[in-house]
């Protein structure tokens, strides 16, 4: 399933540490950014590099919320959902763009742009609220900034 360049790669990385479990998460990652998610074909194929077994693997995919099980879309906005976001507005920003993309939380929209999902903690907790969209943090959020951000990830993906 993996194209021969990237199992290449993967196989070298892990023949270059002492236990090949040590690079479970880099296996899945490399995956997940070359499919845009964890499938269960990528499970087993985790599974089969590192010398684990698919449920161990499933176990921590799982674990971790930065580890995507089903498909997402080109961004994937992460909303933060802990206490000092709670207390600086986090709900209004959460329902504003969950009405502005029409999804809710784990949905993505029809055109694969957006996918909504609550996520802990981002770290910017002194420019709350905060959202973290693929890599990047937003904070000290209002519509009117949510509005700027999702136009421009729209111009930038057509
Ligand atoms: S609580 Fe939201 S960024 Fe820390």
């Amino acid at each position: 399933m993996l194209p021969e360049e990237l199992r290449k790669s993967l196989e070298a990385k892990i023949a270059a540490v002492d236990h090949p479990r040590e690079m479970v998460v880099d296996v899945i990652f490399a995956i997940q950014e070359h499919f845009g998610y964890l499938s269960d074909e990528g499970v087993e194929e985790t599974a089969r590099l590192v010398g684990m077994s698919p449920l161990e693997v499933e176990q921590l995919a799982t674990f971790y919320t930065f580890i995507y099980r089903e498909p997402v879309g080109k961004y994937v906005i992460h909303v933060c959902d802990s206490v000092v976001c709670w207390m600086n507005g986090f709900e209004t920003i959460k329902d504003y763009l969950s009405k502005k993309l029409g999804i809710g939380d784990g949905e993505t929209t029809p055109d694969g742009l957006f996918t909504l999902l609550p996520v802990c903690c981002v770290g910017y907790c002194d420019r709350s609220p905060a959202i973290l969209i693929n890599k990047k943090v937003h904070g000290n959020l209002t519509p009117e900034k949510i509005d700027e951000i999702i136009e421009e990830l729209k111009a930038s993906a057509s």
